[in-house]
C-alpha cells in the first residue's frame, strides 16, 4: 500500500538497546559523528532479555510512533542467551500486537554490535522514515476509546441490569 508522506510530522522513536552492544554501537556513531535522526530517544538496559514487552506498550501509551529492540548479535550476549530469550519472546509479543491493531511497522529488532555505528545509523533512520511516512500512532487512541466503551459494560447500571436478567 502506497502511505502519503507526512512531512510536517517528526515521529517519536523510543530505541531499547542493550547496554554492551547497541548502545556501544549508538555511542561510536556519535564519537564518528555520524549523523541519524534527532528523533530517537535511547533507553538503555543491560540486555535485550531484560527489556519487558509491556516497556513498548508504555512506550507506545506514552506517545511513542515507533519503537526499536535492538542488541548484541547471536552468539555474543553477554549474559549468553538473553538476546534468543528476548527475539523467542518478541516474536511471539508482535503477533500480540498485530491482533490488537498495531500497524507492525511501527516495531523493529535488530542486532547492532559495538563496532557498527554506521548499521546504527541505517536503522535508526530507516525506521523514522518509515514511521514518518505512516504518520501519528492513533491505533492506541483507538483503543483507549474501546476500552472506555468497554468499561461501560462493567459500569453499575448495567451491572445491576445483568443481576435483575438472572433474578427472573
Ligand atoms: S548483552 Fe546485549 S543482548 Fe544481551
Amino acid at each position: 500500500m502506497h502511505v502519503k508522506p507526512n512531512h510536517t510530522f517528526e515521529p517519536k522513536i523510543v530505541a531499547f538497546v542493550c547496554t554492551w552492544c547497541t548502545y556501544a554501537g549508538a555511542d561510536l556513531a556519535g564519537t564518528a559523528r555520524l549523523q541519524y535522526p534527532a528523533n530517537t530517544r535511547v533507553v538503555k538496559f543491560p540486555c535485550t532479555g531484560r527489556i519487558d514487552p509491556v516497556f513498548i506498550l508504555r512506550a507506545f501509551q506514552k506517545g511513542a510512533d515507533g519503537v526499536l529492540v535492538s542488541g548484541c548479535h547471536p552468539g555474543d550476549c553477554h549474559y549468553m542467551a538473553g538476546n534468543f530469550h528476548a527475539r523467542r519472546r518478541f516474536a511471539a509479543f508482535r503477533a500480540l500486537l498485530d491482533f490488537i491493531g498495531v500497524d507492525l511497522q511501527r516495531l523493529q529488532f535488530s542486532w547492532v554490535s559495538a563496532a557498527e555505528g554506521g548499521k546504527w545509523v541505517e536503522v535508526a533512520t530507516e525506521l523514522t522514515e518509515r514511521v514518518r511516512a505512516l504518520g501519528p500512532m492513533r491505533e492506541f487512541k483507538e483503543l483507549e476509546a474501546q476500552e472506555q466503551w468497554s468499561g461501560a459494560i462493567d459500569s453499575p447500571e448495567l451491572q445491576e441490569a445483568y443481576e435483575a436478567v438472572g433474578n427472573i
